[in-house]
């Protein structure tokens, strides 16, 4: 039986704007989350306390989180790589904390610039801080099912980064298909794998559409009881460190596919293609959500 409400997480504020070239004001950023909250967002990754060498996007993390109207019910999430992340990233009160790990060597190496062992290691002092600290701590699994540096990854090497996450005190996974190759029965295996160390609820999907799999690999998701998935607004985004990976699976398609499903988000569509609709001209193109393409056309029309 499929789940009958859908928790989404909208990573466009993080995931989805990290990528960008061009400058995108903190007030551009603050203004996106207050119209994701809006819409009826609960939970909203924010920004990532990373050196601002790898990812300059990321740089005004502090003013972003302190420009932010906060709302009673939303959590807001923030990367932290390390304790020198974390012990900046407590300053701004996040609700929840992110380490981010790859079960790819040569992913964790390109990203993290570590070995996969070294990564757990830098994490386990931050999640025992951000514990002690009464701070959630998600865990996010790049390369699940594939890497642009080491082709298909087996679900094997999947479990094996999710227990390492579950031994040290990690309390969410989010198995992440970076470079969006998955197709459903892989994302159901490395799924299965992390369900191995996991509950159902402390699992979530994470899909980069690049292949146009993403609704297919949340249906598919759905299928295993998976309840809650990371999306982004407009479809924005990419890493760095993935070259050619587009952005998550957006937000306002999922909406539709779970509405049309009669699966609840607790999420006004309308109001959440305005937000796409504002942080698409902010950037100066067109929204990738197909969803949001077509709603306009209908508005306009
Ligand atoms: P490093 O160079 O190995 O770090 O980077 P280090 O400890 O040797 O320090 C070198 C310099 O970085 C020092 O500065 C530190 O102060 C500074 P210097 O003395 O040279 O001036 N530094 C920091 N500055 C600010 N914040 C920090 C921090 N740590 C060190 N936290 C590091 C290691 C992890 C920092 C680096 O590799 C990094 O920042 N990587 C982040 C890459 C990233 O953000 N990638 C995108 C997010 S992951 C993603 O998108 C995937 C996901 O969506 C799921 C999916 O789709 O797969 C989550
Ligand atoms: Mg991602």
């Amino acid at each position: 039986m499929l789940p009958s409400r859908v928790k989404l997480v909208d990573v466009g504020p993080r995931d989805g704007l990290q990528n960008e070239k061009q400058p995108v004001p903190a007030a551009t950023k603050i203004a996106l989350v207050h119209m994701l909250q809006a819409a009826g967002l609960r939970e909203i990754e924010v920004t990532s306390f990373v050196s601002p060498k790898w990812v300059p996007q990321m740089a005004d993390n502090a003013e972003v989180m302190a420009g932010i109207q906060r709302q009673a019910g939303v959590r807001y999430s923030v990367l932290t790589p390390n304790l020198q992340g974390f012990e900046a990233a407590v300053k701004s009160h996040p609700t929840e904390i992110v380490v981010f790990g790859a079960a790819s060597e040569a992913f964790s190496h390109k990203n993290i610039n570590c070995s996969i062992a070294e990564s757990i290691a830098r994490f386990a002092p931050v999640v025992s801080a951000a514990r002690a600290a009464g701070i959630y701590v998600r865990g996010a699994m790049s390369c699940t099912v594939g890497c642009p540096y080491e082709g298909e990854v087996p679900p094997q090497r999947v479990g094996y980064l999710a227990k390492l996450m579950k031994d040290i005190g990690v309390q969410h996974v989010g198995v992440a298909d970076t470079i969006g190759v998955g197709t459903p029965r892989k994302i159901q295996a490395a799924l299965e794998a992390t369900l191995q160390h996991y509950a159902l609820d402390d699992v979530s999907g994470h899909f980069h559409d690049t292949y146009g799999q993403a609704l297919a690999n949340t249906l598919a998701s759905l299928e295993l009881g998976i309840w809650q998935f990371d999306t982004s607004v407009a479809g924005l985004g990419g890493c760095p460190y993935a070259k050619g990976a587009t952005g998550n699976v957006a937000t306002e398609d999922v909406v539709y596919l779970l509405h049309g499903m009669g699966i609840d988000t607790g999420i006004d569509l309308d109001r959440l293609v305005d937000a796409g609709v504002f942080i698409s001209e902010a950037l100066g193109r067109q929204t990738s959500s197909r969803v949001a393409r077509a709603l306009l056309s209908k508005r306009a029309g």
